[in-house]
């Protein structure tokens, strides 16, 4: 990285950082005094539900909307004085498609790959390397109109790559696939990052920050709540559970008594034949074991639970993040 990093530069800054960004709208607060800072090579998570700041953030970061107060740098350059040098170092799936219907998914990478001023041979080589990339060889010569709703995002993203910019930031990539796509887009996204790319994405998606992240911001109304990596969060938001299993009913009662000798506040679910108790750590797990193993009770399942995602936003803001919705009505809208 050493060796091809550009004179004058930091050799060892963030690839992405934002310094107390404001965004007003008239009376709407809609960034709130936002900082964070991303390694190069590694992926930050927006988190946050509907109307959180998330795309007013990713607009100010990529030039495409302009601070109340507060600063970035994307690659080292400054996100309002050095416009131009940052757009040349990013790339940016933005939450609407943004590639032209009218025509094929070949002539929309030629288009932008000519908008960056790349030369024809490069275009050729890297459109044909991207249709590839995101199993849309077939569908190349196809005008966008007839591509599914998981077609077009993968082409929105290919597109974002023509020039294959040192970072990529990508508001909520996956809302609107069904979950098979999600999960291909995200093998696609780890691909990227395992090439030295860095990534910002945004999403409401728990699973998805937990998936990709090395570190997840939770945003709320304009504000960073809490930060950390996924395990950090889940830490932070209350203990793990032991969660014991049995796999005949009539053991529950033998089960809770001795997992009583463990922790006084176990919790029966006789219909999912389980014992829940909270728990310390893996030490637990192992002292719940040596017992059940001297036993005759038999299990189908012991384990640690740690709190989901779902639980962290719940315990950090009061509420839960909201689901998006209509994500059904949105496949089949652009399919
Ligand atoms: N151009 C604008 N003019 C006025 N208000 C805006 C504008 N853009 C965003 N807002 C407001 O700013 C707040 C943050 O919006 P933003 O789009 O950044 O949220 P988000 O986290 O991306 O939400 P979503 O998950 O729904 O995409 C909202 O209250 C929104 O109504
Ligand atoms: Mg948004």
């Amino acid at each position: 990285m050493t060796a091809t990093q550009p004179f004058g530069e930091p050799a060892s800054g963030p690839a992405i950082e934002a310094v107390d960004l404001v965004k007003h709208f008239g009376e709407t607060v809609a960034v709130d005094g936002v900082s964070f800072s991303v390694p190069a090579g590694s992926v930050l998570g927006m988190l946050g539900p509907n109307g959180a700041g998330k795309t007013t953030t990713v607009r100010m970061m990529t030039t495409l909307t302009t601070p109340t107060s507060g600063t970035g740098r994307v690659a080292g350059h400054d996100i309002v004085r050095e416009p131009d040098a940052v757009r040349r170092a990013m790339g940016l799936t933005g939450q609407a498609a943004t590639v032209d219907e009218l025509l094929t998914g070949r002539e929309n990478l030629r288009l932008i790959g000519a908008l960056y001023g790349l030369d024809r041979a490069t275009i050729r080589r890297q459109s044909d390397d991207l249709l590839e990339r995101f199993s849309l060889t077939d569908a190349g010569g196809r005008v966008v109109k007839t591509y599914s709703g998981g077609m077009r995002r993968r082409l929105d993203l290919a597109v974002s790559l023509i020039a294959t910019p040192p970072v990529l930031f990508l508001d909520e990539p996956t809302t609107g696939l069904d979950p098979r796509s999600r999960v291909e887009l995200w093998e696609v996204l780890r691909e990227l990052v395992d090439d030295g790319t860095t990534l910002l994405l945004t999403t409401q998606y728990l699973e998805e920050a937990d998936q990709l992240a090395d570190t997840i911001v939770v945003v709320d109304k304009g504000r960073i709540i809490a930060e950390g990596t996924p395990l950090q969060l889940k830490d932070a938001s209350g203990k793990a559970a032991l969660v014991v299993t049995v796999s005949r009913a009539e053991d529950l009662g033998a089960a809770e008594a001795m997992l009583r000798g463990i922790s006084e506040e176990v919790h029966v679910d006789h219909s999912a034949r389980s014992i829940t108790a909270p728990a310390e750590g893996l030490g637990d797990v192992t002292r719940a074991a040596a017992l059940f193993e001297g036993s005759e009770i038999e299990l189908d399942d012991l384990g640690l639970q740690r709190p989901s995602l779902d639980d962290v936003f719940l315990h950090l803001t009061g509420h839960r993040a909201e689901e998006p919705t209509d994500t059904d009505d949105l496949e089949e809208a652009s399919a």
